[in-house]
């Protein structure tokens, strides 16, 4: 960089899919000054300690689990669903690394997820037309006018809603509920007849065998915490930059500028413009930082993302979230991932099977059939092993609950059980159901990739 980054230096750049028609600008201005008063949600030493546990992924001894809801809201905020969340992804976890065999680094699209790309600026219903729903964090979702007009202390709300979720998140991860013997206790809440649950019971009574073993020699909670404690990460899609800017602060230790936000932010599919305002901000910022890619995306224009996103080649920073569509990875995902191989620049390449996979029920639903989505994930680990590449990760809309949003899965939910439970402010999610569903798979296909590896060498 010729001159020093400065964190408002997106202000001078074309930044797409932000609001621009706050009616109070002053009052905008008031809450990111008063943002940028309040402490950081994460602190730059444990960003950092993400980027080292994302080099092991990207040097292929990892695997990355991101999700969680596609958008947060100030309405289905409850310890219950978080805790909900967050025990799903344990559960994924533990799924993935019985089976794959390497540790699995859990990172929850959670505390700070709320801002929303729109394909539209309006929304038309009975020949109505209002701005469009844009996040929790800057407008809301009731189809009315005042309902649609951004408001600032949005911001403010969604600051504490998320500096609440990881107080509890980092609660559950340290406070004895993510310890390894009580892998039981995590089987609670699965709904009756579920056959991943039983799949997953079956897991967990042989995990507990083994630490009955380990117990009886003396490897226990108390003598090694790594049983009795997990990291769970943060990280959103960078949107909001008034927002992200206010939070970016510099570190002490480092002299580094950290985006306190969350562990990892990411870049999405409609704001990875080379010369635009997201991907200036995400150069100056050292977290680990993500950028979907998406069908339109030409090799060299995402070599060119990555000499500008991690100039210093360093494992770790910068993961790639491919989203194509299982109708488009075949023919999109090969030459990208062959580019990066050659170009040596270290990546860690994940998938995620949800945003090219949307499609609208006859009763107008959105929804994701389950099928497409494990067809694009199967497709990613194939692609991976024949273009020597780690499939790195996935990258996941689910929630905990058990919702009624994607069709298919082990209940063969169809269409019109969308109706039933359809409760997501953007997005069609897995429920836990599926995402197990899907954990099972992926950890499959990683365990024949191992064997596969072991047998060649
Ligand atoms: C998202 O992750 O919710 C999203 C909008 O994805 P994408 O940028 O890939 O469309
Ligand atoms: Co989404």
């Amino acid at each position: 960089m010729n001159k020093i980054w400065s964190p408002k230096d997106w202000r001078q750049m074309p930044a797409l899919h932000m609001p621009n028609d706050y009616p109070d600008p002053q009052a905008l201005t008031a809450a990111e000054g008063e943002l940028a008063t309040l402490p950081p949600l994460v602190f730059a030493g444990e960003a950092r300690r993400l980027t080292t546990a994302l080099g092991q992924v990207a040097q292929g001894n990892a695997f990355l689990l991101q999700g969680g809801d596609c958008a947060e809201s100030f309405k289905e905020f409850s310890a219950d669903n978080i805790r909900d969340t967050f025990r799903l992804i344990l559960q994924m976890a533990i799924v993935l690394t019985f089976a794959g065999g390497r540790p699995v680094v859990k990172v929850g699209r959670i505390a700070g997820q709320f801002g929303k790309p729109r394909s539209s600026p309006v929304e038309t219903i009975d020949g109505v037309t209002l701005p469009s729903y844009r996040g929790d964090n800057i407008n809301g979702m009731d189809f009315t006018p005042e309902s649609r007009i951004p408001d600032p202390q949005r911001l403010l709300k969604a600051y504490h809603q998320s500096s609440a979720t990881l107080n509890l998140l980092r609660a559950f991860a340290n406070g004895g509920y993510a310890d390894l013997y009580n892998i039981h206790k995590w089987t609670l809440g699965f709904v009756s007849g579920s056959p991943q649950g039983e799949r997953y019971k079956a897991l967990a009574e042989k995990i507990s065998e083994t630490l009955s073993f380990m117990s009886a020699i003396g490897i226990t909670s108390e003598s090694h915490p790594s049983i009795r404690s997990v990291d769970v990460f943060t990280s959103h899609e960078a949107l909001l930059l008034n927002f992200e800017q206010a939070m970016t602060r510099v570190d002490s230790t480092s002299g580094d500028w950290y985006d306190t936000s969350a562990h990892m932010l990411w870049i999405g599919e409609r704001t990875r413009q080379l010369d635009g305002g997201h991907v200036n901000f995400m150069k100056g910022i050292k977290n680990p930082i993500g950028v979907k890619c998406g069908p339109t995306l030409e090799p060299d224009d995402l070599l060119r993302l990555i000499d500008a996103l991690n100039p210093e080649a360093i494992p770790g920073r910068l993961t790639l979230i491919g989203r194509f569509g299982s109708d488009k990875i075949a023919e999109r995902l090969p030459k990208l991932m062959a580019a990066t191989h050659r170009h040596g620049v270290p990546v860690v390449w994940s998938i995620d099977p949800m945003h090219g996979n949307v499609v609208k029920a006859a009763n107008g639903y959105k929804t994701r059939p389950f099928d497409r989505i494990l067809s694009e994930v199967r497709a990613f680990v194939d692609i991976a092993g024949s273009e020597n590449v780690h499939p790195g990760g996935m990258h996941l809309e689910m929630t905990g609950q058990n919702v009624t949003e994607c069709t298919g899965g082990a209940f063969a939910l169809s269409e019109e059980d969308l109706r039933d439970r359809y409760h997501t402010h953007c997005d069609p999610r897995l429920n836990a159901d599926q995402a197990l569903e899907l954990s099972f798979l992926v950890a499959e296909r990683l365990h024949a990739l191992k064997d596969k590896a072991v047998k060649a060498a």
